[in-house]
């Protein structure tokens, strides 16, 4: 595996891939990688010639209580676990600068009004900076494919968005979410639970799913809502939302024929939990 920091090398090698005529796919992560993070890179190597993982932790997506500075940094393993699974190039850029150079000519890319609702409600500005690196990395590697986990639904939905305007010939993966054996889908955050809560964590799936048998009998979304919220509440969990949508982020109405999504995002502790589960 070929480890680059600088963007202008990161530049070079990708240029020779294509002269080649590889095809090339893109895994951007922020590190800390977890078996979810690795079956993105093995999706990505069923689908190209070439698989690019970037871990970047891009400052523009944390507000500023949030963890960035706290955010796991494990490099060292995470390179191990890439080279084992023969992922072909890893960039991890040496400064802020090597990715945001220019940010006024990233001004345009805003997430809009599906990005100020659910996670962008109670992160504002968040999926923006989603938008900014994603772009940039798009941008530098000019790839076939990308691969992002359907764990964070809402940052796939606008990045697909977005790729679809400036990137049309780019395909977007959707892999599907990884969990552990109680249910619990992996997410580098989990690390921040302690021993108490990572008991108690798996519930919030389970709770999800019951909610979900409860509307198909009740076939009522506001009282769903509470009753999911309640049980939630009653094992505590703080509530962020907890929101039945359509798979466009549109509001669900009741004889709708479109696919159908619950989100939901939770406090346990200091920890903040997603997930969400796509039903018919
Ligand atoms: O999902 C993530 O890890 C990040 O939001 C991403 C897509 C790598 C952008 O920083």
């Amino acid at each position: 595996m070929i480890i680059l920091d600088t963007k202008k090398d990161f530049k070079k090698h990708i240029n020779l891939l294509k002269s080649k005529g590889e095809r090339i796919s893109l895994v951007p992560t922020m590190g800390n990688l977890h078996d979810g993070h690795l079956s993105l890179v093995k999706i990505a190597k069923q689908n190209s010639s070439k698989v690019i993982t970037t871990i970047f932790i891009n400052p523009l997506q944390f507000g500023k209580d949030e963890d960035f500075a706290s955010y796991p940094r494990t490099i060292n393993e995470d390179i191990s676990k890439l080279k084992k699974l023969k992922c072909n190039i890893l960039f991890v850029p040496k400064n802020q600068n090597e990715v945001f150079n220019n940010i006024d000519n990233l001004e345009h890319l805003k997430a809009g009004p599906k990005g100020s609702i659910l996670c962008g409600k109670i992160r504002p500005g968040h999926f923006d900076g989603v938008l900014k690196v994603v772009y940039v990395l798009f941008q530098l590697t000019q790839p076939d494919f990308s691969v992002f986990g359907l764990k964070d639904f809402q940052q796939l939905y606008l990045i697909n968005q977005m790729a679809k305007k400036y990137f049309p010939k780019l395909k977007i993966i959707c892999a599907p979410t990884i969990r552990n054996k109680n249910g619990l889908a992996l997410s580098s955050r989990n690390s921040y639970l302690d021993k108490k809560s990572i008991k108690i964590a798996p519930l919030f799936y389970k709770i999800l799913l019951d909610g979900i048998n409860n509307l198909k009998i009740s076939k009522n979304v506001e009282e769903t809502i509470k009753y999911i919220t309640a049980n939630l509440e009653k094992n505590k969990f703080l509530v962020n939302y907890v929101s039945f949508l359509t798979t466009e982020l549109e509001k669900l109405n009741s004889n709708t024929s479109k696919r159908k999504i619950l989100l939901s995002s939770v406090k346990l502790g200091q920890t903040r939990l997603i997930d969400n589960i796509e039903f018919s």
